[in-house]
């Protein structure tokens, strides 16, 4: 990839607790404008990733140890969760965590809360322009609107911070196929329309790999493998590991010895 990158994270080391690590070395870039999956089984180090790039690790007793991360070409890494949002970057955290005694359009303003009031309407109906099915629910109490509901106030909270690149943890977990399309859907409109840079987390590789172009597959705190979707669409070890399975974290045969063995020749 040259170096269009809106981010690039360079070989980070990430520890919890001064000594659990997680993190062991991995290098990412986000060419602007676009989107980039990153797969990978439970537990590989997916959302750990998209926390040191929001500093939100920071909150979770853990530090990028090694390496740096630049967006923009300045380093963010030592900076505060506040600073890196301020400077363009939102994260959406997995479990699509809704204040629930709020209302939709309460949860969404919160996103909002740098913004004037004028602003602050035109940003509310730019988010209900992309979710017309909040603008309908905006009035319901959060923790009573459906899953999916929920997932699309969590991002259209999100859109409210302007940001330039998104970070998304696992939007489709636990959804119904229709309601993850239409979510896909919005996103890739996002990306397209207000060019917001994504980097998206799933474990879901088939839908990952249809709107991502490019994806880094992750195992246990190490990049394995990155490349084109088209090509990693056609590799055989992709093939039987990610693909054809929709939610291959609660798949035991993934930690077996035929894996392994794949893995090692991947590594080689
Ligand atoms: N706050 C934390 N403290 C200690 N260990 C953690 C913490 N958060 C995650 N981990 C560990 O880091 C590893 C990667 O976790 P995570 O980044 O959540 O993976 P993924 O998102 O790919 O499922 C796991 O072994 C997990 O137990
Ligand atoms: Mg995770």
């Amino acid at each position: 990839m040259s170096d269009d990158s809106i981010l690039k994270i360079n070989n980070i080391e990430v520890k919890y607790h001064e000594v659990i690590l997680v993190l062991k070395g991995v290098s990412i870039k986000i060419p602007k404008g676009k989107i980039v999956a990153l797969l990978g089984a439970n537990g590989a180090g997916k959302s750990t990733t998209l926390k040191a790039i929001s500093g939100l690790l920071k909150h979770e007793d853990g530090a990028v140890t090694d390496g740096s991360i630049e967006f923009e070409g300045n380093r963010i890494d030592r900076k505060s969760a506040e600073q890196i949002s301020k400077s363009g970057i939102v994260q959406i955290i997995e479990g699509r965590r809704v204040f629930e005694h709020l209302t939709v359009e309460q949860n969404i303003k919160v996103g909002g809360h740098r913004r004037s009031r004028k602003n602050l309407k035109n940003a509310l109906e730019r988010v209900y322009h992309y979710f017309p099915r909040l603008k309908e629910k905006r009035n319901e109490i959060a923790g009573f609107v459906s899953g999916g509901e929920q997932q699309m106030t969590v991002v259209g909270r999100a859109l409210m911070t302007q940001p330039k690149l998104m970070l998304l943890d696992e939007p489709s977990m636990g959804l119904a196929p229709l309601l993850i399309h239409e979510i896909f859907n919005i996103i890739t409109q996002l990306n397209q329309e207000e060019n917001i840079s994504i980097l998206l987390v799933e474990q879901n590789a088939k839908l990952a790999l249809s709107v991502a172009p490019y994806a880094y597959i992750m195992e246990n705190g190490r990049i394995v493998m990155d490349d084109t979707s088209e090509k990693l669409k056609n590799n055989p070890d992709i093939k039987d590991f990610y693909l054809g399975m929709t939610d291959f974290g609660g798949r035991k045969s993934f930690k077996d010895v035929k894996h392994y063995k794949r893995r090692k020749r991947w590594l080689s």
